[in-house]
């Protein structure tokens, strides 16, 4: 069905078409009949897909990453759509109205997209809104960023801004560092200045009642040397994991042409291409941590092999953006499927004994502390 109505989204301009859908949804999203309807088609329930991290249980380790629901709109009708959890944002403690447009583009023959948005949102205090309708048992993450217009000494009370408001109405937390193309996404993945983020979030949440788990999201292009220097940070002070990752800029093994891409200016490539080197990532954490960190790998997940290649890697989630853009919305059921529960009604009705299942069962949350191994999750 989607297949034949994306040729006519795909005519229109990609933010044009996202905002009107966020709208749809949103408008929607009250209607319980739908919400009966979305479940019935979409959804894809089963204790072999479950997992159970830093004291949360998913439904299912595929989530919505950050960018589509900015202002934590549509989180519930995502649930519906088959989500395991959805991270909204990327959300700054003021509203900001990003880079000038055209800042959205799609390279259909790759099956990406070139995105310069500059984290458009409405602000912490407008999400804080949309939060009070939250069905309880949707696990929601909030990605928090700084504002583009603060200065250097003013970023790490943003983020403490934004992580303090946001507390109590989510369940995890994303430092965001790695957007390309609103402030100074190098200075920002440094160490030294990470810290000074990262400990004032840290020191923060001791203060609060209950214990949130906190993730790092950090650019494929980040260089090994930098990334070893924040995953040592990551666990000696108790992180709970790394989003790996964001777009990518990176314009290599594109099909589109150098002309086109020239034409449409800077910004990050997410999508299919990216695949490779957030896969490479998720593996290189892994190894690296002996899978002490867990990991929401996430770039260029475009089918249900994928999905699987990525959890084997070391990701204990997974997070997708452009493939749902391309596929629609029977894209999470689908790579729910491909990771193989036991079809133990169907086995059961036959007479038959269930398989073994594909999946390994949901595993123990990690400590705190993140001193257990947590091989493959
Ligand atoms: C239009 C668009 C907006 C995005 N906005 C954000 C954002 O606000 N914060 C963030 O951390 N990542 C943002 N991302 C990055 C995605 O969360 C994700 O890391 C990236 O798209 C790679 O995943 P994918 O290949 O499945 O799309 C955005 C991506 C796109 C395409």
């Amino acid at each position: 069905m989607y297949k034949l109505i994306r040729p006519i989204l795909f005519k229109f301009n990609p933010e044009f078409i996202h905002k009107m859908t966020m709208k749809v949804l949103h408008f929607l999203e009250p209607l319980s009949f739908l919400r009966g309807i979305n479940r019935f088609f979409f959804r894809k329930d089963h204790p072999a897909l479950e997992r159970e991290y830093f004291g949360l249980k998913f439904r299912n380790p595929i989530g919505l990453a950050a960018g589509m629901d900015k202002n934590g709109e549509v989180y519930n009708m995502m649930s519906d759509l088959g989500f395991g959890f959805v991270e909204i944002g990327s959300l700054t403690p003021k509203p900001q109205h990003g880079n000038p447009k055209p800042r959205l583009f799609r390279l259909t023959q790759d099956k990406a997209l070139l995105s310069r948005m500059g984290l458009n949102n409405k602000g912490v205090r407008h999400a804080i809104e949309n939060l009070r309708t939250r069905r309880p048992e949707i696990i929601v993450a909030a990605n928090i960023a700084r504002n583009s217009s603060s200065n250097e000494e003013q970023v790490p009370k943003d983020y403490d801004t934004a992580f303090s408001l946001l507390y109590d109405l989510v369940d995890m937390f994303v430092v965001n560092i790695s957007f390309p193309t609103a402030g100074r996404p190098t200075d920002l993945q440094d160490v030294s200045f990470l810290s000074e983020i990262m400990d004032g979030l840290l020191d923060r949440r001791a203060t609060m009642e209950e214990h949130k788990p906190v993730f790092i999201k950090l650019s494929p292009d980040i260089p090994d040397i930098q990334l070893d220097a924040i995953l040592d940070y990551a666990l000696r002070n108790g992180v709970e994991g790394i989003v790996a990752g964001n777009a990518t800029s990176s314009r290599e093994g594109l099909s589109t042409s150098e002309e086109r891409l020239n034409s449409l200016g800077k910004g990050g490539i997410c999508g299919a291409p990216l695949y490779e080197k957030s896969l490479r990532m998720v593996r290189y954490i892994h190894d690296k941590t002996r899978g002490k960190l867990p990991i929401i790998g996430c770039g260029g997940i475009s089918n249900a092999a994928q999905a699987r290649e990525m959890l084997d890697a070391g990701a204990s989630l997974i997070e997708v953006y452009t493939g749902f853009i391309y596929e629609g919305p029977g894209f999470v059921e689908r790579l729910l499927k491909g990771l193989d529960p036991p079809k133990e009604k169907k086995e059961k009705k036959k007479g038959k004994k269930s398989p073994e299942p594909a999946l390994p069962p949901a595993e123990e949350p990690l400590p705190q502390d993140n001193t257990a191994t947590q091989e493959n999750a």
